[in-house]
């Protein structure tokens, strides 16, 4: 069962989330973070930065979640830039040493089992934060997803597609295909934070944490996994 605790806003949680990723950096400053993107995170990122003076950060891996496919890497809204701006560049990470999934045209025939490598080279995943889409996905993992999927290409749904239409100029700019880790590379990693906040996600957070284990909500899947922290404010709650 998940530990659930509810803060009476994002910036508690970030807070929360911060404290117990210095405190994983410290006790092994080669220690492998799982980043994700989308707004969730943020707070973490934010609150992250002034806790790290004196930290050595220089050896501190991480691995992004998902990317799209066929966006430009250097396109605003890829994840690597959105990785670089939001956490690489700010919290001066060693950039050599986060990565983002592929997913380029030319790279994507191999990109997932490399990345899963590339994550099983680095010892695996110490902590793993986690957003959840209002569908119930974590990472990029739509309805129907296998509990046992790796890295791999999926098709983002009509729903995910308009949820991010807002960081493009329009949905039809909003690519079609991402790749991501599975929910079987999510399961690997040691310990899983998961966050949400707002009443759009109290649906998708019952589900995760209370409803039947079920390929039809992805996120339900932190139900199989023994170290979860759920980190939730009172709308995200309510379906509680
Ligand atoms: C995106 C990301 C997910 C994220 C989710 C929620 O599509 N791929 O990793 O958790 O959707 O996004 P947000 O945090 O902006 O609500």
């Amino acid at each position: 069962m998940a530990e659930v605790v509810i803060v009476s806003d994002a910036s508690v949680a970030g807070g929360v989330v911060a404290d117990e990723i210095v405190r994983v950096v410290r006790s092994r400053p080669d220690a492998v973070l799982g980043l994700a993107t989308g707004s969730t995170p943020l707070p973490v990122y934010e609150a992250l930065r002034p806790r790290l003076g004196g930290v050595d950060v220089s050896r501190m891996r991480g691995f992004a979640l998902d990317e799209y496919v066929g966006l430009d890497p250097s396109h605003p809204q890829s994840y690597r830039s959105v990785i670089a701006r939001e956490v690489v560049e700010p919290l001066g990470l060693d950039p050599a040493r986060i990565r983002t999934p592929d997913g380029s045209l030319e790279g994507i025939a191999h990109a997932g089992e490399d990345y899963e490598a590339a994550i099983e080279a680095a010892g695996g995943v110490d902590l793993q934060i986690l957003g959840i889409g209002t569908d119930g996905h974590i990472g990029f993992n739509e309805p129907g997803s296998s509990f046992a999927s790796l890295t791999r290409v999926k098709t983002l749904t009509r729903q995910t597609r308009e949820d991010n239409a807002r960081f493009f100029d329009r949905i039809d700019d909003v690519p079609m295909h991402c790749i991501t880790q599975g929910l079987g590379t999510i399961l690997r990693a040691r310990h899983l934070v998961l966050l949400a906040f707002g009443a759009g996600k109290a649906e998708a957070v019952a589900g995760a944490v209370e409803g039947p284990v079920t390929a039809s909500l992805p996120g339900s899947a932190i139900q199989l996994h023994p170290h979860v922290t759920v980190l939730v404010d009172e709308d995200a709650a309510s379906g509680l």
